[in-house]
């Protein structure tokens, strides 16, 4: 027998469904479009989560657009409150002279995104501007302004959509709160592994 995906047991409320996704993506490439008044964005995405978002908001872009990626890791519970990230991998490009759109899929303490755009900004690019699909209510990156939010949602813990626990659930279609089957799973240990509060 094949098992239905996801268990039903594990994913709760739909906090924004597929529709709501496209409408919302539509409008976040409308206006970023509209802010580059021609000129040629290039979008960096942080790996993983960011991957789904990105694929359709470039599509949602009229017009020439790029992308790179970058992969960041923090140094564990010390690096949480110091804002410290390694970088894994860095741009395949430079974004010296470029109008770089800098794309998260959630901004939880806000402290990857902003050792991000501390380490772009040194490097001399034409704009630099934050997007990120979901925002923890009243959240923000600290000293950043994010030029471009999705949505933002009430404290949960939230997969899909390029959102994980454990890896899995970014393949679902929209953005849904997680609960283990297993009430003994301690879902901030989960969310270490790869997902997101928010
Ligand atoms: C998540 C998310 C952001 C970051 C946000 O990445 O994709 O990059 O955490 O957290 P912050 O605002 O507290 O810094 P994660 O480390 O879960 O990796 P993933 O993108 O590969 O899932």
């Amino acid at each position: 027998m094949i098992e239905p995906y996801p268990p039903p047991s594990e994913i709760g409320d739909i906090l924004v469904t597929t529709d709501e996704l496209r409408t919302r993506v539509e409008e976040l490439g409308a206006e970023i479009a509209a802010d580059l008044g021609g000129r040629t964005p290039l979008l960096v995405g942080v790996l993983k989560g960011s991957v789904i978002f990105i694929a359709d908001l470039m599509r949602a872009i009229v017009g020439p657009v790029e992308i790179d990626f970058m992969a960041v890791s923090s140094y564990g519970d010390a690096t949480e409150s110091s804002g410290v990230v390694k970088i894994v991998k860095d741009l395949d490009g430079g974004v010296a002279g470029r109008d770089v759109i800098l794309v998260e899929d959630i901004i939880d303490s806000g402290l990857t995104m902003a050792y991000l755009v501390d380490y772009l900004s040194g490097q001399g690019p034409a704009s630099l501007r934050t997007c990120s699909l979901l925002v923890r209510e009243g959240r923000t990156a600290p000293g950043v302004h994010l030029d471009y939010v999705g949505f933002e949602l009430p404290p949960a813990f939230v997969v899909g959509y390029g959102l994980d626990v454990g890896q899995r659930y970014r393949n679902l279609p929209y953005i849904a709160t997680y609960s283990p089957s297993d009430p003994s799973i301690d879902v901030d240990v989960v969310e270490d592994a790869g997902g997101a509060k928010v």
